[in-house]
């Protein structure tokens, strides 16, 4: 196959062609975010069984393939969007044409680790491993990042360039640590939710309207996350900023902190670390 440039400012005007197997939710959000940077529509193309999936990318602009060998064997880069359970399925009859045409995989699937997308596809597969968030729909996403030794540094920045389209990216060292950004980023929103969805309802019961109290509650949420990530200060500094001795956040704090809020914190944390490594191994 010829070599083309993969450099992450390169991808959007070269001939890098970037396939995605699986047209869902996912995939779409990708396709969508790279368009909007500027990506070549042409050089996009997706496979998927479900007609109404591939409508869906013709209507951003995208093209389509007719399967995933068509697919495989027309591009330099394949994303692995499919659900992690058929991943097995999907990769094996691929795996001549994929060894053939040494494709970079960029897998965005949960729980499935490099040794097993290589055994799937290629021993000598180049293989990025994902782990992005929910809100990498909306294009806000967080999502960690893992190569294999085969990936080049071109190649990583393409796969980085591809996720960035969704948002923020960012390797981890040894994919153990994918464990670590599930358990954070991955499984995060629902948290922010439980605490919303918790602030809100008491909102209610100290007198608001539930429309009110919904309203306050996001824009609070947006508000502090947009204060941290202006912030030149960490987190427990800004907290301390806002929190005047003898006032109402003070009283607020010590309460969650005399119910030990912290160690809540991290059992939820490690439980969902130990969900993400017993995940892996039934899945792989
Ligand atoms: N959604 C998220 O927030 C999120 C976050 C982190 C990671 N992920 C990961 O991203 C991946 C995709 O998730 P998603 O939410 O985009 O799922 P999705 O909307 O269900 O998309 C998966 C698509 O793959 C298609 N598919 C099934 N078998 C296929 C095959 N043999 N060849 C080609 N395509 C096939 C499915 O078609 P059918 O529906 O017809 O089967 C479906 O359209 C998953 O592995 C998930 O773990 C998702």
């Amino acid at each position: 196959m010829t070599q083309v440039d993969l450099s992450s400012q390169a991808a959007q005007s070269s001939n890098v062609r970037l396939g995605f197997i699986g047209a869902g939710n996912m995939a779409r959000s990708l396709i969508g975010g790279l368009l909007k940077q500027g990506f070549d529509a042409q050089h996009i193309i997706a496979s998927d069984p479900s007609a109404q999936c591939l409508q869906m990318v013709r209507d951003l602009g995208a093209q389509t393939a007719e399967n995933n060998a068509a697919l495989v064997a027309s591009v330099d880069v394949v994303v692995l969007a499919v659900k992690p359970q058929v991943m097995a399925d999907v990769l094996q009859p691929l795996a001549p044409l994929i060894s053939q045409h040494q494709v970079l995989l960029v897998s965005i699937a949960a729980g499935i680790n490099c040794a097993s997308l290589a055994a799937w596809s290629s021993l000598s597969a180049s293989i990025v491993r994902c782990m992005p968030n929910t809100p990498a729909l909306l294009q806000c996403g967080a999502t960690g990042l893992y190569a294999n030794a085969r990936v080049s540094s071109q190649q990583r920045d393409l796969a980085q360039s591809i996720l960035e389209a969704v948002g923020l990216a960012i390797w981890v060292d040894s994919e153990d640590q994918l464990d670590a950004v599930t358990a954070l980023s991955g499984s995060g929103p629902a948290y922010f939710f439980l605490l919303m969805e918790l602030m809100q309802a008491n909102g209610e019961q100290l007198g608001l309207s539930a429309p009110m109290a919904r309203a306050l509650t996001l824009q609070t949420a947006l508000g502090a996350a947009k204060m941290a990530l202006d912030a030149e200060v960490d987190t427990a500094t800004l907290r301390a900023q806002v929190t005047s001795p003898n006032g109402t956040t003070e009283a607020a704090i010590k309460s969650f902190q005399s119910n030990d809020f912290s160690k809540l914190v991290e059992q939820a944390l490690n439980a969902a670390h130990q969900r993400s490594i017993d995940l892996a191994k039934e899945l792989g």
